[in-house]
Parts: C-alpha cells; structure tokens; sequence
C-alpha cells in the first residue's frame, strides 16, 4: 500500500499515520480498503471470470463482508470458514469447501448450509460424504479436487500439485473416481479443481495447469459427467520484494479466454493473497537497538507471533522507518521480541539511524499474516484497522494477555 506524504507527515488514504500511532498500541495490523478494491477490481477486469476468495488468506469479517460487496465467492478451506463466510454475508451458492482433512462434522455443517461445491480430496472422502448425504436425506454436489502432478516451481513449503503433495486426487485417478460416482446416489459430480501452489510467477505453469484441468474436463464430459465448473487455482504471485513482478494477470486473461473456448463449464479462481496482500501493513514500535557480534539490531514489538512469514518461509517483507530524518545510514537487522533465533524479520537492510520508540512499517502484510499470528510467548493478538478514505475503524480488537491466561484452567487437584 502507498504511504503518502503531506507536508511531510504520512498517511494511509486520507488517515494521518500520526494520530493512528497515538491512539493504539503496537504491533498493529492495517488495510486499506480501496487497495483491496483496486486488486478485485483489476482481477475481475482482466479474468472476466468468477473468484472466489482464499479466506486462509485473511478471514477477518470485515475484510470478507468487502470482497462479499465486490462481488467475490468464497473459498474456504474448513467448516470454520464457512462459518465466518455465512457471517459475513455470502450467499452460500457463492461458497466453496475443499481441505485435505474434513471430519465428519465438516462435512455435515458444509451440507446443512446448502454451499456450491464441496470439494472432495479422495475417494474415501468421496465415499463419506456420499453416506453423511444419505443420512441427511439430500442429494449434494461435489468437485473433485485434482491433483495434476505439476510442480509449481514456487517454494516447497507452498507447493501443493505435485505427485508427493498431499492434496488432491492423482489426475490418472479421474476415471476411477468417474466410475465410483455410479454406486454413490447421493452426490452429483458438477465440479473440476486444482491448485499446484502459491507464489506462482511463471505463466507457463498457469498454462500447464489450464491444459491439464480442459482434458479432464472433456474426459469427464465423455463419460457422461455433467461438469459445470472448473477451478483452476489461485497461486497469483505478489512482488514483495521488489525483485520479482506481481503476476501478469492481463496475460492470465488471454490464455484462459485462449484455452478455454466454447466450453460447456464455467471457469474460476481462487486467490487469496493476490488480492489483500499488498492492502497491508504493520507498524510496529522499536523496543530496543542494540549491537550483537558486530550487527545492529533493532527489536521490534511485531516478532513472528504477529507476522510468521519470515521465520517460517524465510518470506522478504520490505520494511521501512516513520522517522527518515537522519542523514546517518546503519545496515540493521531486525528481530521481533519472541524467544526464538529464527523470529528475524529482516536481516541487513539501511535505515536512517533510529532510536527506542520510533515506528517501522512492515509492508504487503495483508495476506498469511494476521491469520498466522499466535499467542507465542504470552502475547495478544494485536488490533487490526481498516481504512476507508478518511475513516477507520478497528476490524479486530487486540487481545489482553488476561483474555489469554483467562483460557487456561487448573485441575481442582493441583
Ligand atoms: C486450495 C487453495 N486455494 C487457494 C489458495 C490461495 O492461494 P494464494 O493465496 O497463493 O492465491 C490456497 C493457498 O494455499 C489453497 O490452498
């Protein structure tokens, strides 16, 4: 997100960066609800297809209630998110379940609430839901979630399409799964879908992916199946570090209207951080400067308990000062206040010198942040803000340690 300048002080859309840092504590998450706007806007424009948004991306309700008024689905990935999708306004015909491990109570939850397509990861699963579908008395609509063996050249902790993933049904699995459906009454299989990975920057992967996912939909239509939709993924990659480019999504546009010509099925997306990632940021305060083995380290109050990209994906997030005002260059590393070497948000970047008290920002936190935070070493989740021209309002209220220490219970026998 921009942050703009005027007369020198910052401010995120009309919102001065000065008064949010002296009405709330820090760490603190923020959004800006026109970047998320922009990003669903340029995507629909280009893909002219339907998306369904990545709620694992960020399942804060208020963040869904604004994708649900851009006119986005829902993809969720537990009964949860169903749930946080119902909340927040969408239709549940907007609403699609897949997820490697659903339970039985999963299952019936999605079923109850008549949502779009469950999509199923294999055939025991398929099995389940066909017998949870049957107790209930209703007949319901399943994809098949496949999984095309393609590696998404993407790291291997957010590759999720080759053969030795977890997810998804083995694509040569397709006409198994076709022939099982004549034995399972109560389900209907309408839907295709697929998602190899996240971060995916190369198009031909897309390309691959759109090929595979046409041949199984035409082997599925001639084998009588009825497909009405196809999935194909989210996965659109977002610059973080200024190195790579945001994914070309103009060039998505033009090879799936290339490949998917007079097609008897709709076509969808799902992403996530495509579209929220770039509206955030954290600002977080400087606890301490101090000089270990020769390196400057600055320790923040956002560690990896606030945002765990860094520690677990050695993710880049770039990282700037409020204060810029000295003319002193210092290469620091900054390092979040949790008991753990790998809580490293940033190693050897140049900042204007800084001091105890001043504000970071942490940029393009909007994705896999807050909903990866956690209550490491004792610490509340922080408060996260939405932005909207010159308003704002709090969206998730910061946790008080007492809340946290509240939840634990001491046996009457201790
Ligand atoms: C099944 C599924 N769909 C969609 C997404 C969204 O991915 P991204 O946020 O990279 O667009 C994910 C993320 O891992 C996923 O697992």
């Amino acid at each position: 997100m921009d942050i703009l300048f005027n007369n020198n002080r910052p401010f995120i859309e009309g919102v001065s960066v000065d008064e949010i840092t002296k009405s709330f504590s820090t760490p603190l998450y923020i959004y800006s609800q026109k970047e998320i706007e922009k990003a669903y806007n340029n995507l629909k424009e280009n893909l002219g297809v339907e998306i369904f948004y990545a709620v694992k991306a960020n399942s804060n309700l208020a963040i869904l209630k604004l994708l649900n008024n851009c006119g986005a689905g829902s993809d969720t990935v537990s009964a949860g998110e169903i749930q946080r999708s119902i909340k927040a306004g969408f239709n549940p015909n907007k609403i699609i379940y897949e997820g490697v491990g659903k339970s039985k109570e999963d299952i019936e939850y999605a079923i109850i609430n008549n949502i779009r397509l469950i999509n199923a990861e294999s055939l025991n699963e398929l099995i389940l839901i066909n017998k949870i579908a049957k107790n209930l008395n209703k007949t319901v609509s399943i994809g098949v979630r496949l999984n095309p063996d393609i590696d998404s050249l993407t790291l291997s902790k957010i590759s999720t399409g080759k053969k030795t993933d977890k997810f998804g049904i083995p694509i040569n699995e397709l006409n198994n799964i076709i022939s099982a459906m004549d034995s399972l009454n109560n389900i209907k299989l309408k839907g295709l879908s697929c998602h190899v990975g996240s971060q995916i920057s190369e198009m031909i992967i897309f390309e691959k992916v759109f090929n595979t996912m046409k041949e199984a939909a035409s082997l599925s239509i001639s084998k009588g199946i009825n497909i009405e939709y196809v999935d194909l993924g989210g996965g659109f990659a977002v610059n973080y570090n200024k190195n790579i480019n945001d994914l070309n999504v103009k060039e998505i546009g033009r090879l799936t209207s290339s490949i998917f010509k007079d097609i008897p099925y709709k076509i969808s997306f799902e992403p996530g951080r495509y579209l929220v990632a770039k509206a955030g940021i954290i600002i977080t305060k400087i606890l301490n400067i101090k000089k270990n083995g020769g390196i400057n380290f600055i320790i923040t109050d956002a560690g990896m308990h606030t945002l765990i990209r860094p520690a677990m994906y050695n993710s880049v997030h770039h990282i700037d000062a409020l204060d810029q005002s000295s003319n002193k260059k210092i290469n620091y590393t900054i390092a979040g206040p949790i008991c753990e070497s790998s809580d490293i948000l940033a190693k050897d970047i140049v900042l204007s010198e800084q001091k105890e008290n001043n504000f970071l920002f942490i940029h393009d936190t909007g994705a896999y942040g807050a909903a990866m935070a956690s209550n490491y070493n004792s610490r509340g989740l922080p408060n996260e803000l939405l932005i909207n021209e010159d308003k704002y309002s709090i969206i998730h209220a910061e946790e008080k340690t007492s809340d946290i220490i509240a939840r634990d219970l001491i046996p009457d026998w201790l």
